[in-house]
């Protein structure tokens, strides 16, 4: 069998992260593209000589070549600056678009049939751009957030209630923003929601609304404390669950920043909705029944979207 190939575009903190992932599960041999010379090969090479001790075998290659993501079956975009303290998501959104196309172009030419996760933020509208340009199928192209998003709420709920973060589920909806949807109903702990949660008094509905305001500000509350960049260890991992998913055929079903075409009332946006993932790429968007609370939060926040999207230089 011929080991699968992962196109990393990016390799800064979350690059690297996602090719140490990438090597310690043995998903296939990883391709490090950047602009900055030397710095993919240097850190290409650091893994290789990791992959002894760890017992794995893998290539690691650094690049200043799209020519070398050749027939990639998975590529995962990184490139283009992260946040600073002060700066929203949406900041960024100029300086990252003009990054996007490239990466999009490249992908266009090099690995037309790739399975494609973006993680460059402003996350919704640089998902959108990444399909748009390259022309891949919506369905091969997706965005990493709901699967963090969800991440940060699970830790934060298990270390409050004392439970493992295995027995936590999650699922947050919507637009990786401040406005994003932790839905409480469909969350819970070894099957139990939250609301019963509350009910049996292992916590407090405030208790539970301060975590789900901590998980809508989650990754501000990492670029605050590390005042040189953003989170990057977890939305490593969360991206790799996806590519693995992909990869192995898994049909997980994981909230991602999907391609809507009339689910939740939503045509020709990306947004945050619970998908099966599988060698299909997404296989299919789950259409829940929000109650009306829930929808008016969920319109809100793809509204954001569709401003994110609107301003997206063209
Ligand atoms: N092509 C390829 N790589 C690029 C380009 C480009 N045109 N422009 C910048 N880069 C590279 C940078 O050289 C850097 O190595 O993208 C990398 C980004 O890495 P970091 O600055 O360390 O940022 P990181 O924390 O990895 O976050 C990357 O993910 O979560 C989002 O908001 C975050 O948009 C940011 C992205």
């Amino acid at each position: 069998v011929k080991r699968h190939k992962i196109a990393l575009v990016g390799a800064g903190q979350i690059g690297a992260t996602l090719a140490l992932l990438s090597g310690m599960k043995e998903l296939g041999d990883v391709v490090m593209y950047d602009i900055v010379e030397g710095m993919p090969q240097g850190k290409g090479l650091d893994l290789c000589q990791l992959s002894p001790v760890e017992g794995f075998d893998a290539t690691f290659k650094g690049t200043q070549s799209y020519a070398d993501m050749k027939d990639a079956d998975v590529v995962i975009v990184t490139a283009g600056v992260p946040r600073k303290p002060g700066m929203s998501r949406d900041d960024l959104l100029a300086i990252n678009a003009k990054i996007v196309r490239q990466v999009a172009d490249g992908i266009k030419t090099y690995c037309p049939d790739a399975f494609v996760v973006c993680i460059t933020n402003p996350l919704d509208a640089m998902v959108q751009l990444l399909q748009e340009v390259s022309g891949l199928p919506p369905n091969k192209v997706v965005g990493m957030a709901g699967v963090l998003d969800a991440s940060r709420f699970r830790y934060f709920l298990a270390e409050k209630l004392n439970v493992s973060v295995e027995d936590v589920h999650c699922l947050v909806m919507g637009g990786h923003g401040d406005t994003m949807v932790p839905l409480v109903r469909y969350s819970n702990v070894g099957g139990i929601t939250l609301p019963d949660l509350v009910k049996m008094k292992w916590l407090t509905q405030d208790e539970l609304n301060k975590m789900v305001d901590r998980t809508r500000f989650g990754g501000g509350e990492i670029v605050g404390l590390l005042k040189t960049g953003s989170a990057f260890y977890a939305p490593a991992a969360s991206a790799i669950s996806m590519a693995e998913a992909y990869l192995k055929d898994k049909k997980r079903l994981l909230p991602c920043a999907a391609y809507l075409t009339g689910e939740y009332g939503v045509n020709g946006f990306y947004c945050g909705v619970p998908v099966i993932i599988g060698k299909g790429g997404v296989e299919k968007v789950v259409e829940l029944q929000l109650t009306s609370e829930e929808s008016a939060m969920f319109k809100k926040s793809v509204d954001a979207v569709k401003e994110l999207v609107a301003a997206t230089p063209k």
